[in-house]
């Protein structure tokens, strides 16, 4: 019968003699004279059967014990050992790495993040709105009423109970300014939805950013200002700009900015259709019947508004010819951003 002194003796002895191991094979003979099938600690296991019971739990503690120390002790000399001189390493260090594919950002959440910091470092706040509008949103309390023409220009998508997928992110300043008081100062972008047929220039859904101020004493020079900042920190401080009166319902008096061409400076070419200007933004002094509509007295406050288009931008910034590239999810397309 096996005694502990036997147990103690082998642990005893496979310390010494893994002192004297220095290379793998020698390490690999030590573990088959310990662990393997005629093992000393095998036998030992083996054994145990045949210790009375009382006893049994004290002796199979100790021996499994010694042989996790040494199936333990093993692997970390095994791990310490130098490869057997003459046989190179089956690894080769000097290949290159396993390169995982990393995500990034869509180049419209790129562009919208680059516009968003731009109106956030002039102290505008960066707002949400929703998708599903109703008509007064989207219309009337814009200026826009059931019979006017220029609703076939906003003209979206309706569903069966009569809300609508709002077609300009307009709609927020109206919730904007339902919900907050004067000054307000923010900026919201999203997605907006039109019945368009999808070409290289058109899709049923892009996203817009639109801004609003409202104060007490704002004139037109600040929307002046303000755009003319934003489109030289985007495109460049050589930009020049200019503002050609338009319409819209919203807006009194209303504008249609264009920037000098950054591809020509302005001598004619493909991007600026040889004119070289480039229109991007609309926008406005606020119109009263926009403030009227929401509570806000006309008399006491004003405010400028602009809308912008992010696909726009961003097939301008980077010479993008198709937005429909944007949609397809091509990583030969969006790895270029
Ligand atoms: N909502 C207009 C559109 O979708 C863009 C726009 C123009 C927004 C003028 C404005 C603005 O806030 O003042 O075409």
């Amino acid at each position: 019968m096996i005694t502990i002194e036997q147990i103690d003796s082998i642990a005893k002895e496979f310390e010494e003699r893994l002192g004297g191991v220095t290379d793998a094979s020698s390490l690999e003979a030590l573990r088959v004279e310990f662990l393997g099938k005629k093992g000393k600690v095998t036998l030992f296991l083996r054994e145990l059967g045949s210790i009375p019971p009382a006893e049994r739990s004290e002796f199979g503690k100790r021996i499994n014990d010694l042989k996790s120390r040494v199936e333990f002790q093993i692997a970390e000399y095994s791990s310490k050992l130098k490869p057997v001189s003459g046989k190179k390493s089956d690894v080769d260090w000097t290949l290159p790495g396993i390169q995982p594919a990393a995500g990034r950002l869509h180049p419209l959440t790129q562009m919208i993040q680059k516009i968003l910091e731009i109106f956030t470092r002039m102290g505008f706040d960066v707002v949400d709105g929703r998708e599903i509008e109703t008509e007064f949103y989207n219309f009337t309390a814009l200026n826009i009423p059931l019979d006017h023409p220029s609703r076939d220009a906003f003209d979206t998508f309706y569903t069966r109970h009569g809300n609508l997928l709002r077609s300009q992110t307009s709609t927020v300043q109206i919730r904007i300014m339902e919900k907050h008081k004067p000054p307000l100062k923010i900026v919201a972008p999203g997605k907006v939805y039109r019945p368009d047929t999808v070409d290289a220039s058109h899709s049923f859904m892009f996203h817009q950013i639109e801004g609003l101020l409202v104060d007490e004493r704002t004139t037109f020079s600040d929307l002046k200002g303000t755009l003319a900042f934003f489109l030289r920190e985007l495109f460049g401080a050589n930009t020049r700009v200019r503002f050609r009166p338009h319409f819209f319902p919203f807006t009194e008096p209303s504008v249609e900015v264009d920037m000098s061409c950054f591809n020509c400076h302005g001598k004619g070419c493909n991007v600026c259709s040889r004119t070289g200007w480039i229109e991007v933004l609309g926008a406005g002094s606020v119109h009263p019947n926009v403030l009227t509509a929401v509570g806000i007295s006309p008399k006491k406050y004003q405010g400028f508004a602009f809308g912008l288009g992010v696909e726009r931008m961003t097939m301008l910034k980077y010479g993008i010819h198709d937005i429909r590239y944007f949609y397809e999810n091509d990583v030969r397309f969006l790895n270029q951003f």
